[in-house]
């Protein structure tokens, strides 16, 4: 008998988690009868069935439908304490969830709807869930850099509770050369700052994120494996990439779980974390991806333990807490 140890239950920190991507069937179903939305699916199953991706377009389509059944403060509030509390069964101790303003406003949800309904719930994440929080604010790349920047006015001037901004959507085509006013801008105003570079998009995404947005942290990342030099450099600074193996693996990102560069990253001593992505649509959270990989790679202790520490030391949590949960 292999002793294993309850790898699942590791504290960890999650650092790449968009809350919209935590919006799980069931909790669909009951917001859209609570808002009175017909929704285009007759039943579960029936939605269920169209959790099939050919790629991260062909994800975001159905990620973008369905966020059509939030419409209030409470609808946000719900969703972010159903996996807070999710989150805090698979270990998670801290999270920095992403939130997609854009993709809020254009169905005429206000800023203060989705901000206050999430932040309303982080604010109370460790009491209620042992789970401290905080609030990245994400930007839509398939959108203009000027909607953005706009967007950032506004958080800015309604003190939104964010402590930093991303770059989601479709990558490919929407390099991170244009959104470079966007970050200088988030910079001044004292924000951290990550973005998604190199999920589907080329390795010198991820160059750019670094040279031109200045990012703190790199989201995905996993295209570096086309650039010796890269993966180098992103060892040498110790960047940390926030990886999500379920999402990449269901995006068709990567050929298979067994082919999934985590663990020559991990062994090359890269900052690589593992995260949930949107774990609604990928099927599972932190747990059941530390469970696929620890099953497809026989991780040993060690290894899990270094995981679950880049995720705690690649955060942006107090010294204080990093020190509590390492
Ligand atoms: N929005 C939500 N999940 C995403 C992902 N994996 N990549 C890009 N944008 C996203
Ligand atoms: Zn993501």
């Amino acid at each position: 008998i292999i002793e294993r140890t309850p790898l699942s239950k590791l504290p960890c920190a999650e650092l790449h988690l968009h809350i919209e991507g935590t919006l799980e069937p069931e909790l669909i179903f009951e917001l859209a009868a609570r808002n009175g939305i017909e929704l285009p699916y007759a039943d579960l199953d029936e939605l269920r069935a169209r959790y099939e991706f050919t790629d991260l377009q062909s994800f975001l389509d159905l990620y973008y439908a369905n966020m059509n059944v939030l419409r209030t403060e409470a609808d946000f509030a719900d969703m972010t304490r159903a996996y807070l509390k999710r989150a805090a069964a698979a270990g998670v101790r801290h999270v920095e969830m992403m939130v997609d303003p854009q993709a809020h406003l254009v169905r005429g949800v206000s800023l203060e709807t989705c901000i206050n309904g999430v932040a309303s719930v982080l604010a109370v994440s460790q009491e209620e869930f042992g789970v401290s929080s905080a609030l990245i604010a994400a930007f839509l790349r398939d959108r203009s850099p000027e909607e953005a920047a706009k967007v950032l006015t506004d958080l800015l001037d309604m003190n939104a509770p964010i402590i930093g901004i991303g770059l989601d959507s479709a990558e490919v085509g929407n390099p991170p050369e244009n959104f470079v006013p966007l970050y200088e801008q988030a910079r001044a105003a004292g924000l951290k700052l990550v973005a998604h570079a190199g999920e589907e998009g080329p390795s010198h995404y991820i160059e750019q994120a670094l040279d031109l947005l200045l990012v703190d942290r790199i989201d995905h990342g996993i295209r570096c494996m086309d650039d010796p030099a890269l993966v180098e450099r992103l060892e040498r600074d110790q960047i940390p990439l926030t990886i999500c193996p379920l999402s990449n693996v269901r995006l068709q990102a990567v050929d298979s779980l067994e082919s999934h560069p985590l663990p020559l990253l991990l062994e090359q001593g890269l900052n690589v974390s593992v995260n949930s992505d949107d774990p609604a649509y990928f099927g599972g959270y932190v747990d059941d991806n530390f469970a696929v990989l620890r099953e497809t790679f026989d991780l040993n202790p060690a290894q899990l333990a270094q995981l679950a520490g880049n995720s705690i030391t690649g955060s942006f949590a107090a010294a204080e807490r990093k020190d509590e949960l390492l």
